[in-house]
């Protein structure tokens, strides 16, 4: 096996120590690498103006394979108050690192696997029949276009000149916003193209195929959303009836969905979405498996071959300066398991997931998330494992 190069990104905050623990754990599972430091988040905000500065994209186009852990991001006008003083008057306006690298390396397939472990006192449970309790596995795929839609970022605050006169084309913006005065109003759009559209429905439709989900469910709204949700279903239908017709294709609505993730979430496989509702179903069954804790994710272009890993949780500025981290690494560990699937290692992600499964089967080791408790930095001396003592225990079943 040729040594990997991994770009390692820690970012900000919690995303430190979980990141530091996940390559320990990828030591131990045997996986050969150099991991290499990008630099990403607040301090370069800070310091250089840049949260993703132009090193860190070389790195990864030169490397492919990057491990995240977190970033921080403050809205435009606290980001700019922040700047260092030689800074603060240049104009610049701050926008989050990791949604630029997906934009600025097309990693336009967002992967969600939510997958219950036997034994997690998080996981969901409900009342069956007679009241018994019932504990649902779940496992569902989310795929979330990444790069368009809401996300996209084209959007404007009192719309003017020719951006106005456009909207004032459009019958139902006269009818319902004509009379509204422009600078009341602000705009966000959301942009599908066809081209990503198909790839995110194609990269759901093969992992079903792969892995033997009997369905795939796109989550959307098409009956109002006609043109983006709508165009997003009919593809759907398109690609289903000529290339997998073996695969069921279900169409829910994003309202109705959430409300279905605890009446019977173990019926879902895979999930596809656009960017928004992508994120908000992926949350929502990552909630039933445990939390942020738990909940990873792998964002990549098949194309170029270019992926980040990174657990879905933020950098939880609150618990960053603990003497002893105490946030759960099983996210980050997972999503570093991501990454072996995805550059072929699956034998090692296997053993991995094994070793976790262990470790929360046993109930032994567990971090103040899976005890219930509050974040504090006291949670180790009642008995919650820190951040380290979960990977050691990960370490000790590899
Ligand atoms: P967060 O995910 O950082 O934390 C929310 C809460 O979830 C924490 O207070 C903690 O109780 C819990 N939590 C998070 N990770 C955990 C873990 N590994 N183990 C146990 N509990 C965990 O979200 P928040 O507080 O909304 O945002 C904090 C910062 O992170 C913000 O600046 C936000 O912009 C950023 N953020 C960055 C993301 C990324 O890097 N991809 C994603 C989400 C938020
Ligand atoms: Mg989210």
């Amino acid at each position: 096996m040729a040594k990997r190069t991994i770009v390692a990104m820690p970012g900000d905050g919690i995303g430190k120590n979980v990141l530091e623990e996940a390559i320990r754990v990828l030591d131990a599972a045997g996986f050969e690498a150099d991991y290499v430091e990008g630099d990403i988040g607040w301090e370069f905000w800070c310091k250089e103006g840049n949260p993703l500065p132009e090193r860190t994209i070389k790195l990864i186009e030169e490397h492919k394979i990057g491990l995240f852990g977190a970033i921080t991001s403050k809205p435009k006008d606290a980001a700019a108050a922040e700047l260092a003083p030689e800074l603060q008057d240049k104009g610049l306006v701050y926008s989050s690192p990791i949604v630029g690298l997906r934009q600025h390396f097309g990693l336009d397939i967002c992967m969600r696997p939510t997958r219950s472990y036997k034994g997690n006192p998080l996981n969901f449970i409900r009342r069956g029949k007679g009241d018994a309790i019932d504990e649902p596995m779940v496992d569902a795929v989310i795929f979330r276009q990444n790069t368009e839609g809401l996300y996209g970022g084209v959007e404007w605050a009192s719309p003017d000149g020719i951006v106005y006169d456009a909207l004032m084309t459009h019958p139902k913006f006269v009818k319902n916003f004509g009379n509204t005065p422009k600078e009341e109003i602000s705009v966000s759009t959301r942009i599908f193209t066809k081209k990503a559209t198909e790839r995110i429905l194609r990269a759901a439709f093969e992992h079903a195929k792969n892995f033997g989900y009997k369905s795939v469910t796109v989550c959307e709204k098409p009956n109002v959303i006609r043109e983006t949700s709508g165009m997003m279903y009919k593809m759907a239908q398109q690609i289903q009836k000529a290339d997998y017709p073996d695969i069921e294709l279900w169409n829910t609505n994003i309202d109705a969905q959430m409300m279905w993730l605890t009446k019977n979430p173990e019926n879902y496989g895979v999930i596809v979405a656009g960017n928004m509702f992508g994120d908000i179903v992926s949350d929502g069954f990552a909630g039933l498996i445990g939390g942020l804790g738990f909940a990873c994710s792998a964002q990549f272009n098949p194309e170029s071959g270019i992926g980040v890993f990174e657990p879905t949780h933020g950098s939880a500025p609150k618990y960053a300066d603990y003497p002893v981290s105490i946030v759960n690494p099983i996210a980050m560990v997972e999503s570093a398991c991501m990454m072996l699937d995805f550059i072929d290692e699956k034998d090692m992600a296997t053993k991995i997931r094994k070793a976790v499964a262990e470790v929360i089967a046993e109930g032994k080791v567990r971090t103040y998330d899976m005890m219930k408790m509050s974040g504090r930095a006291d949670v180790v001396e009642n008995g919650a494992a820190s951040t380290k003592e979960m990977a050691d225990a990960i370490i000790a079943k590899l």
